[in-house]
């Protein structure tokens, strides 16, 4: 049998990433050879990691924290989702020389939300929770949907602001801080702040949901998030933490890479049944 494809996700620190889980998974669903390890790498090792690393022959790095926004750097071209996330977290060898730099966060927030869940995101109003990199990445893909208002809540209210004046042309966007939030409850609620991560409850308005509001959040851990757990006491009966998103995102970079998009149903199955195990 010939050599495997090599591939890596790079970042640091990356010791508990699932990627090479998934990855290895997709490929073996598919007939593939392919060896998918993690490279740790400090900011300052990041470059010279990545250019050994393609140099050596490597057919595509995944780029996680904190390394995203310096990909962007490293990247001779960027497609137009990275460009509007100002992040990668693709990377793959062009035939000219150089890199590529693709961010596939965006559709796996978005294909996990419609086709996992069977979310639908046209004509309804969505807000968005946080302004920083994981905001600006699902901004796009969620405006392609279609929302009818799309609003961007973060806990300091300039960076909503800026964030919605910069994607206010291609919908309707405003930003705020979290008390200006009233009115109805949202149809659909997205978390990208990092509160989740520190456990921290974020200081929003109960009225925001209601029992028929589908909260996500773009974190996830082995048990609810304050976010979830938050969303369930006032009475929402569909609160999600993105593991989804996690695999859907996996399957992009696959498929840019592979020519072939996996299934994930059952990757995200198995994915959970080795979290479950890990508790
Ligand atoms: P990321 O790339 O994960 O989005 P980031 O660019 O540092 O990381 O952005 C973090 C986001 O989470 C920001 O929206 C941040 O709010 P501020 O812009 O006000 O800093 C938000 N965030 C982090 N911790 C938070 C907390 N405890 N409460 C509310 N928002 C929080």
């Amino acid at each position: 049998m010939s050599e495997p494809d090599r591939y890596a996700v790079i970042g640091h620190p990356v010791g508990h990433s699932r990627s090479p889980f998934i990855h290895e998974r997709f490929a073996r669903q598919v007939g593939h050879n392919i060896d998918y390890t993690t490279i740790d790498a400090t900011p300052a090792q990041f470059a010279p990691a990545v250019l050994r690393f393609f140099a050596e022959g490597g057919k595509g790095l995944n780029v996680t924290l904190p390394h995203k926004q310096a990909a962007v750097h490293l990247a001779a071209d960027l497609t137009p989702r990275a460009e509007h996330a100002g992040a990668v977290n693709t990377l793959t060898p062009r035939a000219e020389g150089g890199l590529t730099g693709d961010n596939t966060d965006g559709l796996g927030l978005t294909r996990d939300l419609i086709y996992n869940f069977g979310v639908t995101v046209a004509g309804r109003r969505v807000l968005l929770l946080g302004a920083g990199g994981a905001a600006r990445g699902a901004l796009m893909p969620l405006l392609d949907l279609q929302p009818r208002e799309l609003t961007i809540a973060n806990r300091s209210p300039a960076r909503a602001l800026e964030l919605a004046a910069e994607f206010g042309q291609d919908g309707e966007v405003h930003g705020c801080g979290f008390a200006d939030l009233h009115g109805a409850p949202y149809d659909l609620v997205i978390n990208a702040t990092s509160a989740s991560l520190a456990n921290e409850v974020l200081p929003l308005p109960a009225g925001i949901v209601g029992a028929h509001t589908f909260c996500y959040d773009m974190a996830y851990k082995a048990e609810d998030t304050a976010f979830v757990r938050w969303a369930q006491q006032r009475g929402c009966t569909r609160a999600v933490m993105g593991l989804g998103m996690l695999v859907e995102q996996a399957a992009e970079a696959f498929f840019i890479w592979r020519g072939i998009r996996p299934e994930t149903a059952s990757v995200l199955a198995a994915l959970k049944v080795e979290l479950a195990a890990e508790e």
